[in-house]
């Protein structure tokens, strides 16, 4: 069940969405996705091209929705005040374009408005969020390239290009639309900041989830993180433009939300520090956001051992992983801008304090584990950012979408500091 903050925060409750459905074989998993719309609370209309329409069926969407499903025959009305599509494009406040064809993308970057929906693109003053899939050959066909390269130039779109995979006409490659999980994402991240593209050009690594120390190849020692923070912080930056880096240990997340970045998953520690090693010199920002396990055992077996010769391994010693953050700054490369996290049990901001002055990284973000709505595997969070000059602001509970897009408000204000504190 979901929590009570973020039930009340999820930001497309109550939000009016156009969803506009063009020919392509993606279409048959919009009604799924339509459904769960509407069950959180947004209001959903359809409009379907008339190859959608082939594909998909009006009727369902139009129960799934609770709304009237409209078509191309529903356009022109002699008892209709006002032209449907102008009724349409002002009554979205999102609209969200899944599957676009290479059709409906060519008509609608060269202006025409010839079926409901193509003159409903060009009446709206909504952001879209458009979802383009096709055969990988039609994808890559010049005249589909040069429409998609203009559509990134359109103010108020958020284009999402398709993912690699096997798709409906047995080809392999690139033509599968962004999966559903990551639509619904891409839409909160829409109606949290807009369809800014502030990140563009800026380079970012994130580091997620725990990483496990091996005591023998059957034991470990880790701890609860699911990687959701680092993840949606990761996958926010690259909505706002962003080329992201994502280092990862063991995940529980969506998979569909890890689309787009740059994936080096890795287990332990010493994995994590090369990992970072390698990656620290070619990005403008760093979030460490892993949960890294503390401890190692100093003598790890390769075999496995039997419980008793496990207990003795246990108690031959371990050693303490070393600091990365710490690391990470020692080793800061020009202006970069470097976020920390920290997680504590009791009293946070004093602890979290001293850990920062301890870090030396730029941005510190703390928050409690022993609270509702923070922390573990929680979708939402709460705790105390931390910034230059003893600058503490509370973050009161927030969806950890929204806690992301603040901390990338609160990086890029530093990077466009120059990092002047
Ligand atoms: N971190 C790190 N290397 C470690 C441990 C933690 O880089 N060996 C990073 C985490 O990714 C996080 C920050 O340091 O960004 C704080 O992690 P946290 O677990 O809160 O604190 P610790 O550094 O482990 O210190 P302590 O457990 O003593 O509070």
């Amino acid at each position: 069940m979901r929590s009570e903050a973020a039930r009340l925060s999820d930001p497309l409750a109550g939000k009016r969405i156009l969803v506009g459905i063009s020919g392509s074989i993606a279409a048959v998993k919009l009604p799924l996705l339509v459904s769960a719309l509407a069950k959180r609370g947004a209001q959903v209309r359809c409009v379907l091209t008339p190859s959608a329409a082939q594909l998909v069926s009006p009727v369902a969407l139009a129960s799934l929705s609770r709304e009237r499903c409209f078509l191309d025959a529903d356009q022109w009305s002699h008892t209709a005040p006002r032209p449907l599509h102008v009724e349409l494009a002002e009554w979205a406040e999102l609209v969200l374009l899944a599957p676009l064809s290479a059709t409906t993308l060519g008509r609608w970057v060269h202006g025409l408005g010839d079926t409901l929906l193509a003159s409903t693109l060009l009446a709206t003053e909504a952001p879209v969020l458009a979802a383009a899939a096709m055969n990988t050959a039609m994808w890559s066909a010049p005249g589909v390239r040069a429409n998609w390269t203009q559509l990134q130039a359109f103010e108020r779109v958020l284009p999402l290009g398709p993912a690699e995979g096997l798709l409906a006409c047995d080809r392999q490659g690139s033509g599968r639309m962004a999966e559903p999980a990551l639509l619904l994402l891409a839409l909160e991240s829409l109606a949290y900041r807009g369809w800014r593209r502030d990140w563009q050009g800026r380079r970012l690594l994130v580091s997620a989830g725990p990483t496990r120390e091996w005591l023998d190849p059957a034991r470990c020692v880790s701890n609860p993180s699911t990687g959701r923070m680092g993840v949606l912080l990761a996958q926010a930056a690259r909505l706002r433009g962003a080329e992201v880096q994502l280092v990862h240990g063991p995940l529980q997340v969506e998979p569909a939300w890890l689309e787009g970045l740059e994936l080096h998953p890795i287990n332990t520690g010493a994995e994590l520090q090369a990992a970072l090693r390698q990656l620290q010199p070619g990005v403008d920002a760093i979030a460490m956001a892993a949960a890294v396990a503390d401890h190692r055992p100093a003598r790890p077996l390769s075999h496995k051992p039997d419980k008793a010769a496990s207990a003795e391994a246990m108690a031959a010693g371990w050693e303490t992983v070393p600091d990365l953050l710490r690391e990470l700054v020692q080793r800061r490369c020009g202006q970069q801008v470097i976020l920390g996290f920290a997680a504590h049990s009791g009293d946070v901001l004093p602890q979290a304090q001293a850990k920062f002055a301890r870090k030396g990284c730029d941005l510190l973000f703390a928050n409690p584990i022993d609270q509702p709505d923070a922390g573990f595997g929680s979708p939402a969070n709460q705790g105390w950012l931390l910034g230059p000059g003893d600058c503490v602001e509370r973050i009161e509970p927030m969806a950890k979408l929204a806690l992301a897009h603040r901390l990338l408000d609160a990086l890029l204000e530093r990077l466009s500091s120059g990092g002047e504190g």
